[in-house]
């Protein structure tokens, strides 16, 4: 450091400090430019991890990776091997999505268990576990991985202080949030999804997601409240066992109702004092209390919450029948557990059946993961948080019977659901189109902040560029905005605003590449989602050899109930009158159907 020798020339006179000023801004230009944080460049490949040294160096740590050299771009022989067979996802998805045929044949035979096997392994093994990096912790720390308060990261964060926002590529500012939304996300037109998905799905994807995807604003956006992260069924029960007591009847295990025009609904905040978000104008006797504290916001999300309070209840009575001698607490803790199995099973064999669109018939079976290495804990990352913004579902309006609301009617809407009842809200989501999410200008004005929220907070967390996400999860990096659009005219837009590439960010990167064929949403969200997902059901306790058996769900009845639950069970054991065609797709459109023939809304 030349420090000392510059004050002392500064010391000889006013005459020369121009010439002083001048090499001292030489001398401090070139230091900051030699200070750069190598890691800026994202220089370690293969998933190494890049430690800076001194002031301008850096090394990869390419342990276990399978590659070496000062990059980790040098494969060892059993790589080079294993890589020169490895097909790429793409490839896969061509499988899995067509060949109807030889899927009818696989589904019945012992390869449906081998290939479900298959899927989970590789799936689970791109999420690292235990858990790395947070938002505040670029490094593996005991604080990162003790503190659950904060989402994980599967990527840490860019260093600070780099060239450009995004490392060193791309302009030194990024885009407007405003405009990147407003340009490539604003719906012109509603688009309906391709695989024929319906609102059913889009309110089941909302309100499975809130149980772990609640973002602790107070905290700052890095923070979650969810400290199950996972499938606890904190959005039925609470995040709280104050807030589990309130909604709860302690008697046979149940919670608390109320019952309207003879059917059993949430009670109100009356009935269990805990905090429900509704606007001011709402009185107490029309704000129903449940788990998740948003989920008043539509009702949509209140009626899923009705079937699995019922759901609850019954579970409660088939138990009670069974073990007249267990108290409340054996009752409530059991029929929970049920209820999380339930909820697994559903997710993977309708819900995740009906997005990926494969023909290989998926199965929750817990026993597939025992003979191997997996690890039963969990914890929800950003990234899976930012890739789940699926606003492009919701429709124009809401069209229940044959009344069409807007937004401005069916958000907060407090009476919707004991005016219609839970089967004819159900009739009405099952026949309505959701909206295709992926490569479409498709998120609704009414909704379309939320996305540029979503924009914003990925630059407050410093989230790296989208090719390096594809690297993380086995894709090929794009080499260019048209070969994520697929088209020349967006590609254009993209490249003026981005400046380069390699500066593109994470979830617009994720709406706007285009969609597979006939597909809801493109490779990379497929691709990052799945393991994300699958590790989040997988890696439940439930799931584990020590509690996955008859007793632990009272026996086996209660066995039995989470081995043959289903979106239809769910809705039709707790209603009068089973609504027709309960499902997460639209009548008439059936996975068989759906590769080979798309059906527009206006034909049904
Ligand atoms: C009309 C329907 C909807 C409205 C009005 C709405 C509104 C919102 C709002 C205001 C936020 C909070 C944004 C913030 O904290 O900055 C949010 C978050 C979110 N929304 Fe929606 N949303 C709707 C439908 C959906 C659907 C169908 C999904 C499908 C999965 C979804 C997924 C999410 C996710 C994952 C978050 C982040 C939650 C968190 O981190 O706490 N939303 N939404
Ligand atoms: C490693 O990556 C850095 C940064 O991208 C690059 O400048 C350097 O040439 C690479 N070194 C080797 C040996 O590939
Ligand atoms: C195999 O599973 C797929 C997906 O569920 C389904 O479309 C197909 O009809 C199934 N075939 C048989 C024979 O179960
Ligand atoms: C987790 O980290 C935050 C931020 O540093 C801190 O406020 C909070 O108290 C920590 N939580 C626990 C349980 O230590
Ligand atoms: C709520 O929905 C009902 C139909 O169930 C409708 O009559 C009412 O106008 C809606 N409320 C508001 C505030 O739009």
């Amino acid at each position: 450091m030349p420090g000392p020798e510059l004050s002392s020339f500064m010391m000889t006179g006013a005459s020369s400090s121009l010439l002083v000023l001048l090499l001292l801004n030489t001398l401090l230009l070139a230091e900051s430019s030699a200070a750069v944080d190598p890691c800026c460049y994202f220089p370690c490949q293969h998933r190494g991890v890049c430690v800076r040294f001194g002031m301008d160096r850096y090394e990869c740590d390419c342990t276990r990776t399978g590659y070496y050299g000062p990059n980790c771009t040098i494969p060892e022989f059993w790589t080079r091997f294993r890589e020169t067979l490895r097909p790429t996802p793409g490839f896969y998805h061509y499988i899995l999505t067509h060949f109807k045929w030889l899927w009818d044949i696989i589904n019945n035979t012992f390869l449906r268990d081998m290939l479900m096997k298959i899927v989970l392994t590789v799936r689970a093994n791109l999420i690292p576990s235990p858990p790395t990096y947070n938002s505040e912790y670029e490094y593996i720390s005991w604080e990162a991985y003790s503190n659950l308060s904060y989402y994980t990261r599967i990527l840490p964060p860019v260093p600070a202080d780099c060239p450009t926002p995004m490392g060193v590529k791309g302009n030194k500012q990024l885009p407007d949030p405003q405009i990147i939304a407003e340009k490539f996300l604003l719906r012109k037109q509603f688009i309906p999804d391709p695989q024929g998905t319906n609102l059913m799905f889009a309110f089941f994807a909302q309100h499975f997601t809130h149980q772990f995807f609640k973002t602790y604003g107070r905290m700052g956006r890095g923070f979650t409240k969810g400290l199950g992260h996972g499938v606890d069924l904190s959005h039925v029960y609470g995040d709280t066992l104050d807030r589990q007591h309130a909604l709860r009847l302690f008697k046979d295990g149940k919670l608390k109702y109320q019952v309207v025009n003879g059917e059993v609904y949430p009670p109100t905040v009356l009935q269990s004092p805990i905090h429900m978000n509704y606007p001011k104008n709402i009185p107490s006797e029309k704000r129903f209390a449940v788990g998740q504290e948003v989920f008043g916001l539509l009702p949509g999300l209140m009626m899923y919450a009705t079937l699995w309070l019922r759901e609850h209840n019954r579970v409660c009575d088939v138990l009670k029948q069974e073990h007249p001698t267990w108290n409340d607490e054996q009752l409530f803790q059991t029929t929970r557990l049920i209820l999380i199995g339930e909820t697994i099973k559903i997710v993977i064999e309708d819900y995740v059946q009906h997005l990926s669109g494969y023909f290989l018939k998926l199965k929750f079976d817990p026993e597939m993961l025992f003979g191997i290495q997996f690890q039963y804990s969990n914890r929800i990352a950003v990234e899976f948080n930012q890739l789940y913004h699926w606003h492009a579902l919701m429709p124009d309006t809401f069209d229940i019977q044959d009344q069409k609301f807007s937004y401005e009617s069916f958000i907060y809407n407090s009476s919707m659901l004991l005016d219609y009842g839970v089967e004819t809200l159900v009739e009405s989501f099952t026949n309505q189109h959701a909206g295709q999410i992926g490569g479409v200008k498709n998120i609704h004005s009414y909704i379309l902040k939320v996305a540029v929220g979503v924009i914003e907070e990925s630059r407050l967390l410093r989230l790296q560029p989208f090719n390096e996400y594809r690297k993380r999860f086995g894709l090929k990096p794009y080499g260019s905005f048209q070969e994520l659009t697929g088209e020349e005219e967006m590609a254009a837009e993209l490249e003026e605003l981005y400046g380069d590439f390699e500066a593109m960010e994470f979830y617009p990167g994720l709406m706007i590449e285009k969609a597979q064929p006939n597909s809801i949403f493109g490779e990379s969200i497929v691709e990052m989602g799945a393991p994300f997902s699958l590790k989040g059901l997988l890696s439940n306790p439930i799931c584990s050899p020590i509690y996955w058996k008859p007793s632990t769900f009272g026996g086996k009845t209660g066995f039995d109930i989470v081995n043959t639950a289903s979106l239809q069970k769910l809705v039709c054991l707790n209603v009068k009158k089973c609504p027709p065609n309960v499902a997460f797709h639209v009548p008439d459109f059936n996975l068989g159907k759906s590769h080979l023939r798309r059906k527009p809304s206006t034909e049904l």
